[in-house]
């Protein structure tokens, strides 16, 4: 959708003023990171994949430890290619949406085994690998490799809302949106991604959903919903239906040698192939979960202790249950024993905090 004639547009030579702005504040102000390139140094591609694949719907400060994690253990694109598959989805244990993870490994060995270990620069060519979508393939063209591609994440859209004065409702008008963000994109022919990444940091610290600090902001004087006084109502968004509540219980289960029972989940699915305690299925309140066969003839010890977590679509309740059994417990191969030492750190986030609960009984 292009924008409409009745829509705010900067002209060409106010939008090249604001991005010199900007590029300056980032100069002053950008924040450092451990993926950042600065004073013009280039970036290593393998570097902006990981940190942008990290970064999706995960916050800068939580990715950090497990971006340098990563880094330490696969150095370069061709490490990670070569890593077991297990060993990369229990180093991802905790960042959560764990088909990110599963993608990344299936793109670094194509990126390794199909391109040398050279990623494309365009943002077409990468998104057609595993893992990356319109926004990462234009973050990383940009960032990488300074492509004029348009970067458009949620922080981005909240600054066009407010500097176009853009009333359309998200999600339904991101065409409006990207045709705006546009505008500061095209034609760029260099700093491409220093000045994407400068409007993610303006969005994270100054252009705020709420109490936006305008009077840092090097876009100020042209931000027509500033300028207006409404800025807090920018962006409009679509309210999002109620999420259900689940339930369900976790056990931890124990033999005579002290083991604990794991369970490798199914390989399709909510925590795909991730390393999990046993649990029953997961449930409306009016719906009755599903128990796994092997603790059929025991009776569960309730513990009174729940953790709670949420998920994008649902939130889920789980209590916690103990069983101790002896040896004979026969279970099925997806399913093994062993002793919790280094376990926690291996588990999502849901089970590790069940994990910890369990661990303070
Ligand atoms: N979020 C996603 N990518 C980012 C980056 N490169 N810098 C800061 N925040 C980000």
């Amino acid at each position: 959708m292009a924008i409409k004639e009745t829509q705010n547009k900067a002209t060409p030579k106010e939008i090249e003023e604001y991005r010199g702005k900007v590029l300056s504040w980032y100069d002053k102000h950008g924040r450092e990171l451990p993926w950042r390139y600065k004073n013009g140094e280039k970036p290593d591609p393998y570097h902006v994949w990981l940190s942008e694949i990290m970064c999706q719907q995960t916050t800068v400060q939580a990715v950090k430890p497990y971006y340098t994690k990563f880094l330490e253990t696969w150095p370069t694109v061709h490490d990670l290619a070569n890593a077991d598959n297990d060993d990369v989805m229990a180093a991802w244990a905790g960042l959560g949406y764990y088909a990110r993870a599963r993608n990344l490994h299936k793109c670094a060995k194509t990126i390794s085994n199909d391109m040398a270990g050279k990623f494309p620069n365009t943002a077409n060519e990468l998104k057609e690998l595993p893992g990356i979508g319109d926004y990462t393939s234009a973050a990383i063209a940009a960032i990488a490799f300074d492509e004029p591609s348009t970067v458009m994440d949620g922080n981005i859209e909240r600054i066009m809302a407010r500097f176009f004065k853009i009333e359309d409702p998200l999600p339904k008008s991101k065409s409006i949106f990207k045709a705006h963000t546009s505008l500061f994109f095209d034609e760029f022919d260099q700093r491409t991604g220093d000045f994407a990444q400068a409007l993610m940091d303006i969005g994270s610290a100054i252009c705020t959903p709420k109490n936006p600090k305008c009077m840092l902001c090097p876009l100020n004087e042209g931000c027509i919903a500033r300028n207006e006084g409404i800025q807090e109502s920018l962006p409009v968004k679509i309210k999002k239906k109620n999420r259900p509540h689940k339930y369900g219980d976790v056990y931890w289960i124990t033999n005579d040698k002290g083991e604990v029972l794991f369970h490798k989940r199914p390989e399709k699915g909510l925590l795909a192939g991730m390393t999990a305690l046993p649990t029953t299925s997961w449930h409306v309140k009016e719906q009755k979960p599903q128990t796994p066969d092997f603790i059929e003839d025991y009776i569960p010890k309730n513990t009174c202790i729940s953790v709670n977590h949420v998920f994008t679509h649902f939130d889920l309740t789980l209590k916690l249950k103990t069983i101790s059994v002896n040896n004979n417990l026969k279970v099925t191969e997806e399913y093994f024993w062993t002793n919790t030492e280094g376990m926690e750190n291996k588990l999502p986030t849901v089970f590790r905090k069940s994990f910890v609960q369990f661990m303070l009984l």
